[in-house]
């Protein structure tokens, strides 16, 4: 059986990190429906210790959102667990998601900690937040940057009290993905109880490189993806999910695995979450940018127009966009020019071609894009000379 891989959406969390980004519970709960039926398992909706509203918006979208399992994320502090326990205890399908810092650098700097105390209280959490909740996610924060030795102890604890998902994050984007699946290969080495429990990523892009960085542990061992949707988040923000999900169904073939997402869904889901977030998509976004189906140049073009396989991998209608586009631009070729001409209606010959072409560059040497109506009056020029010839 092909292996399923879930994907964890963290937009209302992790996503809500990104500078200026501040959800009202109203949207968290549209952006939780959406994201649910665009086929998360998971939804982490907030912090619920951290403020009234993300209590609010937790307890609300535990108690609506029905077709995806909803968790609360708690530090390794009793209050924090409390406040989930409380936001989600109306949830048919509530979880909790609990973590403490293991790297050195966290461990002196921030927890002032040693690593004797940060075990005991991976013990005396998880033990706890295992007694109001059967399904515990523990994360080791900046798993990347923690010895790997002590990295195994902090797993194994965290498994011994009870938690079923282990969730590695990359919290500074700091690693890769040669180094990931290493460190996977060898949790799968030293953790014996590895195969019974979910190992779940959560990577961040400061390198740029969430979405291989999930991709790769997946490929050793991984079977759970955290991300956010347009990956908004902390800094330079997260994995983005839509990338994931399109590089499992683009590169089937290597990845060989199964989600429960469709695809079609993405664009309308990364709209909203642009509108909500106020975060506008870049042109060039893997996915969902508008340049992502659109060619410019003219040897690009003459390629697509003869098969769109060309130059495109995934078609837009797989990611839900209605169709491609071909702009016309000072460096496409005639093909295009000849295409478009004929969409808005124009007989043209070859020969035709021959003398609008360069009137075409000249105007397309002026512009960023021609348009439609630039078109238009291309071809009255052309019109003119005719007549007059
Ligand atoms: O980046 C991180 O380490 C986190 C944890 C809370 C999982 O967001
Ligand atoms: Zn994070």
């Amino acid at each position: 059986m092909t292996k399923q891989i879930q994907f964890f959406d963290t937009t209302l969390r992790d996503g809500e990190q990104t500078i200026g980004v501040n959800f009202s519970i109203q949207d968290k709960l549209i952006l939780a429906q959406k994201i649910a039926d665009w086929g998360a398992d998971v939804i982490e909706a907030g912090f619920p210790v951290a403020s009234e509203n993300d209590f609010k918006a937790v307890r609300q979208i535990g108690k609506n959102v029905t077709n995806c399992n909803v968790i609360g994320l708690a530090r390794c502090v009793k209050k924090d667990i409390d406040a989930v326990t409380q936001a989600l205890a109306d949830a048919p399908t509530g979880q909790i998601h609990v973590f403490i810092a293991t790297s050195p650098i966290h461990r002196e700097a921030k927890l002032h900690m040693d690593q004797a105390a940060v075990i005991k209280k991976i013990n005396e959490c998880v033990s706890y937040a295992h007694k109001s909740f059967e399904h515990v996610e523990f994360s080791p924060e900046d798993a990347t940057r923690t010895e790997w030795n002590f990295l195994v102890t902090a797993i194994r604890t965290a498994i011994n009290a009870g938690a079923d998902v282990i969730n590695i994050p990359d919290t500074t984007g700091y690693t890769n993905p040669d180094e990931f699946g290493a460190l996977f290969d060898y949790l799968k080495e030293n953790i014996p109880e590895f195969d019974r429990v979910t190992f779940s990523v959560h990577c961040h892009n400061d390198l740029g490189m969430a979405t291989a960085n999930a991709l790769a542990a997946v490929k050793h061992g991984a079977s759970r993806i955290e991300g956010t949707i347009n990956g908004i988040g902390e800094r330079a923000g997260n994995t983005a999910l839509e990338e994931v999900a399109a590089a499992m169904d683009v590169r089937k073939d290597f990845y060989q695995v199964e989600n429960q997402v469709d695809l079609t869904k993405t664009y309308e889901l990364a709209k909203l979450v642009s509108e909500k977030s106020k975060m506008p998509i870049p042109h060039n976004k893997p996915i969902i940018g508008a340049n992502v189906f659109a060619h410019e140049s003219g040897i690009h073009q003459d390629g697509f127009l003869k098969n769109h396989a060309t130059y495109e991998i995934l078609t837009p209608q797989s990611v839900g966009i209605a169709h491609s586009s071909i702009p016309l631009g000072k460096l496409s070729g005639s093909h295009a020019v000849a295409a478009k001409l004929k969409q808005l209606g124009y007989q043209i010959t070859s020969a035709d071609m021959h003398k609008i072409f360069p009137i075409f560059k000249q105007v397309a040497d002026q512009q960023a894009i021609v348009s439609a109506e630039d078109l238009r009056q291309i071809m009255q020029r052309f019109e003119k000379t005719v007549q007059k010839s």
